[in-house]
């Protein structure tokens, strides 16, 4: 199943191997991407990664989250992401452009001192208030993610993915924890939602109705499950994805999390097949309820456990992110082998800001 091509609107894309979206720390300040992301994207490619997803774009300066983050607010930004979309079509595989609002977690800077949000709720991690967006602003950044869409297409990617997952600020809109809105933006599940629709309507003027939009979307903010908070977590978030799927995504690539929730967002020493995979029962009651395709992000680490997720309906596609910054050949490892396991210990060094790069001593 892994190494068989999978049709996901209108892209053919030769395998079901993805890379999930990974921040690099490789663009210039000012959110130029630059050669060293585009060598990357190649070498994923070469080495048969069916589905590469960049690292989050900001589509507004006032949205940014991290430093050498890549942008795509402006034109300026359509030519180096030619450059780099063309390296990767001397390849089969299909690159994906992930774009975002910081939200909640908007870096604070001198020129951008200010976060916004769906609403003025503390964000416990780093004691900070964002101000809630009026409705001009929410209308503003509706335009922002759907010019950016454009751009995206116009660079040639062959997709882009909303993020509404980790705490950015369309996983603040989706849940009632960080979003408490009276106005049409707020409220029932599908006021909530809405914000991603509009995007997509507006979207669909500027690219029409076959560009393919796909998220990752955040089955659960994460909280222990005997909080008193309100907060998103399944069936809710099984109907947000359905009401996506209703709207035009073309694919969900389903994971969780927000930090304030207390779990270490990516899991740390994945060391056994048990630990693999730790939002499967998400991705399946997504799979369950959508006729698109499904993607499940998470500590996936061996064939065996890719061919069951792909097998045994949890899944249609597999996505990985820490193992690929160890081994950029994985996809041709696990092609050539029985049942290879990746080498990453989860160990999260990799967050490197000269850059991504393993930085776990294996010789120790
Ligand atoms: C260094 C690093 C950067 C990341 N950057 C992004 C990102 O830009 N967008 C995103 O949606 N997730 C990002 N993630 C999360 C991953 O895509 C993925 O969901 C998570 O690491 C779990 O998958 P894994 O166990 O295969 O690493 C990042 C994770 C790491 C470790």
């Amino acid at each position: 199943m892994l190494f068989k091509t999978i049709e996901c609107g209108g892209m053919e894309i030769p395998n079901r191997l993805v890379r999930s979206a990974t921040h690099e720390w490789m663009a210039e300040p000012d959110g130029t991407p630059t050669e060293r992301l585009g060598d990357l994207y190649e070498e994923l490619a070469k080495n048969e990664v069916g589905l590469i997803i960049t690292g989050y774009a900001y589509v507004n300066p006032k949205g940014k989250s991290d430093h050498l983050q890549q942008g795509i607010y402006d034109d300026k930004f359509i030519e180096p992401y030619k450059n780099i979309t063309s390296k990767v079509h001397k390849y089969p595989s299909k690159i994906v452009l992930q774009i975002v609002h910081g939200g909640r977690q908007t870096m604070i800077t001198v020129e951008s001192p200010f976060a916004f949000a769906p609403s003025a709720v503390t964000e416990a991690t780093r004691g900070m208030t964002p101000e809630e967006m009026t409705e001009k602003e929410v209308l503003e950044t509706i335009e922002d993610f759907a010019q950016a869409i454009r751009r995206a297409k116009e660079a040639g990617f062959d997709a882009v993915q909303l993020h509404c997952a980790h705490g950015f600020l369309l996983s603040n809109f989706i849940s009632p924890y960080s979003n408490r809105r009276r106005d049409r933006w707020g409220g029932s599940t599908e006021k909530r939602t809405q914000v991603i629709v509009d995007i997509i309507k507006r979207a669909r003027e500027l690219v029409g109705d076959d560009y393919p939009i796909t998220t990752k979307l955040n089955a659960s903010d994460g909280f222990p499950k005997n909080t008193k908070k309100k907060s998103l977590d399944a069936p809710e978030s099984v109907e947000i994805a359905k009401i996506l799927a209703d709207n035009g995504i073309c694919a969900i690539e389903v994971s969780a999390g927000i930090a304030e929730a207390g779990q270490e967002l990516f899991w740390k020493n994945i060391d056994s097949e048990e630990k693999e995979a730790y939002y499967r029962e998400y991705s399946r009651m997504i799979k369950e309820a959508v006729d698109i395709p499904v993607m499940l992000v998470g500590g996936i680490r061996s064939k065996k456990v890719m061919e069951m997720l792909l097998d045994e309906d949890y899944a249609d596609m597999v996505s990985v992110c820490r193992p690929l910054i160890c081994e950029t050949d994985l996809a041709l490892k696990i092609k050539n082998s029985e049942n290879y396991v990746a080498k990453c210990v989860s160990c999260n060094l990799c967050s490197d800001k000269t850059g991504i790069k393993c930085n776990y001593d294996f010789d120790e």
